[in-house]
């Protein structure tokens, strides 16, 4: 694939769409902006994807359980969450063009050029810039030293504005930098003002009687709600997660980046509730154990980093960000968070309901303090999809190859019969039916054998079983590897036993 990442990124788009991983929503009007649906092929790879995260977190643990809440929420919910108050992002509008932006990425999308402009400086030194790297800021390079004062300002007077809430002081930044508007190329900016990110709907026939209801912005609240319940019932003791998976909903306002950032998309999130005190040793234990988690997908362990959070939350004493390498750069992909007792405590405030946990051992009643673990469905989807995605010279020809893990193909196999007649497609045929109670098989009579390859490679089929004259005889077949396109004779009962052990999940949840 396109080595240049901007390319890159333009390839999985497209490739997602061709191939029928991801669509735009509504595509015939036009589309829906930031709202994506999954195709044949995506549903499964992302249904592939949640498995993984919910057999590791649930059918691995005996003390974490899965639940699924509802969307719709009292919505006390998210006055007690501090949704209501707090959940905003500060937006500016050019009064030219009239499009809105987030005053903030403003100033980000300034600080990320001024990187690269870095970046070009120290490539001429063959290095890669860092911008915590301390011998950068002893280089005697005047263009780096002068992006490198202009980097450090920006960023003090943008996290000193943000820390403080102060509106004015961010717009004022925006000017002092003269930042323009993409579109009318214009600093004609408005004033900074705060937008929740919540969707709102009412829920009532009669207009009197509706209530005003949000679309859940992240599906922990539902855990929160729930979580005596489930210890109750389920006689749990403390330490111990519950999990879920779900969508969730942000009115975001700078959508964009495909798949990253979309208004509608689904979170998978355990909150592990814990004696209080001894919150940073599982804090410690799920950063680790969430990046081995990550790593055993096998795209590369340095596709990741943590990213710890200076600022917390007011409601965190510690949190971090595991990172990935996206086509577009580090970014986030999942968030770790030591919450303490914050939220139990607020939903007390504002339910009214005690919600402490008795310890039989102490004989004492106190409320959890939590841990959390939060990843983005979709947005894990992209980081397999980018890294998965190659393309090969193989002599005068090239190919496009996506390298998926093979447990997540969305197919573990195709079976091709070499050609549409002789009793070949029956014996395929028979093949097929004996499997497809198993493993998730693609069949293909179409074309030469060679494009039936190339479409499977494309799709990251990770095995193509080939159907020919000899198989009659001896009831042998070819089965072709796709990352290494070698191929070999296989007896045809040996093929349920040799793609169990190869594209099953079992032996990737063994490490996690
Ligand atoms: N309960 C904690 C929470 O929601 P968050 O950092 O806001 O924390 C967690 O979100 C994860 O959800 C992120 O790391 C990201 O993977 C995913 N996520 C958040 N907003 C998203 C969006 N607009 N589109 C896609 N994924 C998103």
């Amino acid at each position: 694939m396109a080595q240049h990442s901007e390319d890159l990124f333009k390839s999985v788009i497209s490739h997602a769409k061709e191939y029928g991983f991801i669509f735009p929503s509504s595509e015939i009007y036009d589309g829906l902006s930031a709202v994506y649906d999954y195709g044949q092929l995506g549903a499964v790879l992302k249904k592939n994807l949640r498995d993984y995260w919910w057999k590791s977190m649930v059918q691995m643990h005996q003390n974490i359980v899965g639940i699924d809440a509802s969307i719709f929420m009292h919505p006390t919910v998210w006055k007690a969450s501090g949704h209501v108050d707090a959940f905003n992002d500060p937006l500016i509008d050019n009064k030219d063009s009239k499009k809105r932006y987030r005053a903030d990425v403003l100033i980000e999308d300034y600080v990320a050029k001024l990187d690269a402009k870095i970046q070009q400086e120290v490539e001429k030194a063959a290095k890669r810039f860092n911008p915590f790297d301390e011998t950068l800021f002893k280089s005697t390079n005047p263009r780096i030293q002068e992006y490198l004062a202009k980097r450090l300002n920006t960023m003090e007077r943008f996290k000193t504005a943000m820390e403080s809430n102060d509106l004015n002081a961010v717009r004022d930044l925006i000017i002092d930098l003269e930042i323009v508007c993409p579109v009318s190329g214009t600093r004609n900016w408005t004033e900074v003002r705060q937008f929740n990110l919540m969707f709102s709907t009412s829920m009532g026939s009669v207009s009197e009687e509706a209530s005003t209801l949000y679309l859940r912005p992240e599906t922990a609240q539902g855990i929160f709600v729930n979580y005596l319940n489930v210890q109750k019932s389920g006689r749990l003791k403390l330490p111990f997660g519950i999990a879920q998976t779900g969508k969730a909903f942000r009115n975001e306002i700078v959508a964009r980046q495909f798949i990253f950032r979309m208004r509608e998309f689904e979170q998978m999130e355990m909150q592990f509730f814990v004696k209080p005190g001894s919150e940073m040793e599982w804090y410690e234990h799920w950063k680790t154990k969430r990046l081995q988690w990550h790593i055993r997908l096998g795209l590369g362990a340095n596709l990741y980093r943590f990213h710890d959070h200076v600022k917390l939350a007011h409601y965190a004493n510690a949190a971090c960000d595991i990172e990935f390498n996206f086509p577009f750069g580090f970014k986030e992909l999942e968030g770790i968070h030591s919450r303490t007792d914050f939220d139990l405590k607020q939903h007390e405030q504002y339910s009214g309901k005690k919600l402490q946990y008795f310890d039989s051992e102490t004989n004492q009643h106190y409320t959890p303090y939590v841990v959390e673990t939060s990843v983005g469905l979709d947005r894990l989807f992209l980081a397999v999809m980018s890294a998965s995605l190659k393309e090969e010279q193989i002599e005068q020809d090239t190919r496009t190859v996506m390298q998926l893990p093979p447990f997540l193909a969305p197919y573990k196999a195709a079976i091709l019969p070499l050609l549409k007649k002789d009793g070949l497609p029956e014996f395929s045929m028979t093949l097929l039916k004996s499997l497809q109670p198993y493993i998730e098989l693609f069949y293909d009579e179409k074309d030469t054998v060679g494009k039936r390859y190339r479409r499977q490679d494309a799709i990251g089929t990770p095995y193509c079983i080939t159907v020919d004259h000899q198989s009659l005889e001896d009831s042998t077949v070819t089965i072709r590897y796709r990352d290494t396109m070698h191929q070999e004779r296989m007896h045809s009962t040996a093929l349920l036993a040799f793609l169990t052990q190869n594209t099953g999940m079992a032996t990737v949840l063994q490490g996690v």
